[in-house]
């Protein structure tokens, strides 16, 4: 069922000013402990800083607006770390016209996670994943599937760091799980590749589950538009409250060297220890009966995806 830009634009403002609310809450609570490291949402650090002053999610103001952004840009690393660059460094030339300020005191891991939220604003849930009809011929054939296989798995995008402003992934294709160890775990896939795996991921059962990407190299984690792993938390464990559902999972690595590796694992609720993911509950699209469901879940993700920290 397509839903029209005036509801999502309904859901996201809702969503926003949920958001403020709850985001109000939690900051009542955590004022109180002192010692304990606040961590900021995208929300909290828009909310905080000027960015409203200039922007707005749907309508243009002195800048362009947020949703704007998100059709004009894909959400991939290099999107990711140039637009996260100027708006610390500040600037202008692409929107017709006014300067972004500069915000010099935003930490860079900060400013990613604001473009990353900005950026899935217009993530499209119909048809997450429009290149999958070049499958990759070059990858090893562990990451390969025919087409006569179900949908399980998550697409993958590769994109060469050489060529890193250029949003056309180099190869295209399918992992099963998201797991390269070993020697010639990424066959010959240049080492200065970044990639980009996409797809649904499906919770059986509610609970907290904790998740951890094992890696060398930068890498990230977004589950239903919540970055749950960031570049500099390698083999850091976070957990969360997930009802049962279907959400969309953005998974990034960039390869760095002859060692790269990358993992990604998770303790469900009935287990005790980390296991590699299995395929199982991973989807490339979402399931059919779900997709009406899951584009009002997507812009409601806070709501569902709790992150404890
Ligand atoms: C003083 C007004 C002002 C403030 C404050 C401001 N912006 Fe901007 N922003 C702009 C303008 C103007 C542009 C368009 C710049 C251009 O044309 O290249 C822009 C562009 C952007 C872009 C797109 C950049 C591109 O290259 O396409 C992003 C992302 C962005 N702003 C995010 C933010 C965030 C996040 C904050 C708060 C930390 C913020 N802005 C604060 C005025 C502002």
């Amino acid at each position: 069922m397509p839903v029209t830009t005036t509801q999502m634009l309904t859901l996201l403002k809702i969503t926003f000013l949920l958001n403020f609310l709850l985001v109000g809450c939690s900051e009542k609570k955590e004022s109180q402990k002192t010692e304990k490291k606040k961590t900021k949402t995208a929300l909290t650090i828009i909310k905080n800083d000027d960015c409203l002053n200039c922007h707005s999610i749907e309508d243009k103001s002195v800048g362009p607006s947020y949703l704007k952004v998100a059709q004009r840009y894909e959400s991939d690393f290099s999107t990711v770390n140039r637009l996260a660059k100027k708006v610390i460094e500040g600037g202008g030339g692409l929107w017709g016209g006014g300067q972004m300020s500069k915000h010099p005191r935003l930490k860079s891991n900060d400013a990613r996670r604001v473009v990353r939220w900005i950026l899935s604003l217009d993530d499209s849930v119909a048809n997450p994943n429009p290149l999958l009809a070049t499958p990759s011929v070059n990858l090893p054939a562990a990451l390969q599937r025919t087409s006569a296989d179900s949908e399980t798995g998550l697409a993958l995008y590769v994109y060469s760091s050489e060529n890193s402003d250029s949003t056309t992934p180099q190869r295209t294709g399918v992992v099963k799980k998201v797991h390269f160890v070993g020697e010639d775990a990424f066959g010959e896939l240049s080492k200065a590749s970044t990639l980009k795996m996409t797809g649904f991921i499906t919770i059986e059962q509610r609970g907290k589950y904790f998740f951890k990407q094992v890696r060398i190299g930068k890498g990230s984690v977004v589950l239903n538009e919540a970055t749950i792993v960031n570049e500099n938390d390698w083999d850091r464990e976070t957990d969360i409250d997930l009802e049962a559902g279907t959400y969309p999972i953005t998974v990034e690595y960039q390869l760095n060297n002859e060692h790269s590796h990358l993992s990604l694992q998770w303790i469900t609720p009935e287990d005790e220890y980390y296991r590699v993911i299995p395929e199982e509950v991973f989807t490339i699209n979402a399931p059919q009966n779900q997709a009406a469901l899951l584009e009002s879940s997507h812009s409601l993700s806070f709501l569902k995806a709790t992150i404890n920290r």
